[in-house]
């Protein structure tokens, strides 16, 4: 069988190296793919990124299976495009990925579905939003419509920085068409969870727990990035958080979705805000697998990951289940000088190569790479080309056993003005 992953990153390399397991599976492509996937067994990267080409590729190679990384071929309709050619593939269509692709419509969604989240308002025109901040209450939350590579939400502290947000999006249109709506929204306090499941439009099977790091710095200090670190499990969903995430939350989404004449098959991700009270409220939706949440979970994935995406294609995903390794794991993103705003690119990375022989020898750790490239002019070495370079995750029988591991590899990985934090995993360590 020959598969095919859609993307680049660090979740596409995890989710690539994980469908390569499967006996059943002879070849994974990779598309466009990065300079991990180069490397591994079965992987094999395919200069491709244009949906079209995509599908007359797919079905040139007759691929049994293709499965996409990230949100913007989803909300691209690439599922619809690749259905209506008869190719298989895993993610949902573009109307359920607006859950993901328009926050306007998500929160319309949420309305209309009963699915607790903060309330807030729509603006296109920047008078009506001033005037409407003025009375709104601090902190205030201001967010694009539509996708902006985590650029798009503004949690404000003070009115100032709220009015500048809206004049950002609505006047000066710095985040072109995804923020030429906005929301105003309510701030929610609390301690955030992220909840991932797959569904096959029907069925619903939920993935091992997990939480993300989306600030640069220790502490939660710094700018939002797409997430410097993953641990999984996340003790912050408890099972009793969990049956009502499931309930008010995950099978509201499926069920409302199916209504609505749009069965969700995918990857769904909550993020959520679980109150003080234990009250649980949705941030929002991605209609895809978290980076780098993915690597911590794959690498605690036990069962075949082709097996279970093949069921939720043919929408029988009430026959499987999922096994997980009980360890930890943990991922510990190493981004290049300047991330998130402006990422330097063509540092060399050092100590990859002794990196690869260990690591296949062994299914306690993985270096996934994202923002790297082996390019033609470099025979042999391996430069950063983006903003998360690599994810380096590794099991442990806890999370603080999981980090010193995965941050003893990173010690061994070296690349001129590498960020990395130093405290991924402690809201998951008990004091
Ligand atoms: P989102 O992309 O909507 O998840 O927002 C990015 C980050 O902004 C979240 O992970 C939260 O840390 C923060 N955030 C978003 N919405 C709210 C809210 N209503 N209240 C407090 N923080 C929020
Ligand atoms: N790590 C957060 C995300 O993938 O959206």
């Amino acid at each position: 069988m020959k598969l095919l992953v859609i993307g680049s990153g660090g979740r596409e390399h995890a989710i690539a190296w994980k469908l390569a397991q499967s006996p059943l599976v002879e070849q994974v492509f990779v598309a466009p793919g990065n300079a991990g996937t180069a490397l591994e067994a079965k992987l094999e990267n395919v200069p491709i990124t244009s949906i079209p080409e995509l599908a007359v590729f797919a079905r040139q190679e007759t691929i049994n299976l293709t499965v996409v990384g990230p949100e913007a071929p989803l909300t691209e309709g690439i599922v619809d495009t690749f259905q209506a050619a008869g190719l298989r593939i895993f993610g949902p269509g573009q109307f359920a990925a607006q859950l993901e692709g328009s926050k306007n419509f998500a929160k319309a969604f949420m309305l209309s579905h009963g699915i607790p989240t903060a309330a807030s308002e729509t603006f296109s025109d920047a008078t009506a939003a001033h005037r409407y901040l003025d009375q709104h209450s601090l902190p205030v939350v201001i967010k694009a419509d539509g996708l902006a590579a985590g650029k798009g939400v503004i949690v404000a502290q003070t009115l100032a920085e709220a009015h500048a947000a809206v004049d950002a999006m609505l006047v000066d249109n710095r985040l072109g068409a995804a923020g030429a709506h906005i929301l105003i929204e309510d701030y929610l306090e609390g301690e955030e969870a992220s909840f991932i499941v797959v569904s096959d439009g029907k069925h619903v099977l939920p993935l091992a727990t997990s939480q993300d790091h989306k600030r640069l710095l220790d502490n939660d200090e710094g700018p939002n990035t797409g997430g410097m670190g993953a641990y999984s499990p996340a003790p912050v969903i408890t099972p009793a958080l969990y049956d009502e995430i499931m309930q008010k939350v995950i099978l509201p989404v499926i069920h409302g979705m199916a209504q609505q004449g749009h069965p969700y098959t995918g990857f769904l991700y909550a993020g959520l805000m679980i109150s003080p009270q234990g009250e649980v409220r949705v941030l929002e939706f991605n209609c895809r697998l978290g980076d780098p949440e993915t690597q911590a979970i794959l690498l605690r994935l036990k069962s075949d990951l082709f097996t279970l995406l093949d069921h939720a294609v043919n929408g029988t995903l009430d026959q499987v289940r999922i096994e997980w390794d009980q360890r930890s794991a943990l991922c510990v993103v190493m981004a290049a000088q300047g991330y998130p705003d402006n990422p330097r690119k063509n540092d060399e990375i050092h100590g990859l190569e002794s990196m690869v022989a260990r690591q296949n020898e062994t299914s306690e750790f993985h270096v996934f790479h994202a923002g790297t490239t082996s390019g033609s002019q470099h025979p042999g070495k391996i430069l950063t080309s983006g903003g998360r370079v690599l994810g380096v995750a590794a099991l442990g029988e806890n999370i603080r056993q999981a980090r010193s591991n995965a941050y003893a590899i990173a010690e061994d990985i070296r690349f001129d003005g590498c960020q990395l934090r130093r405290d991924i995993g402690h809201k998951g360590i008990p004091d």
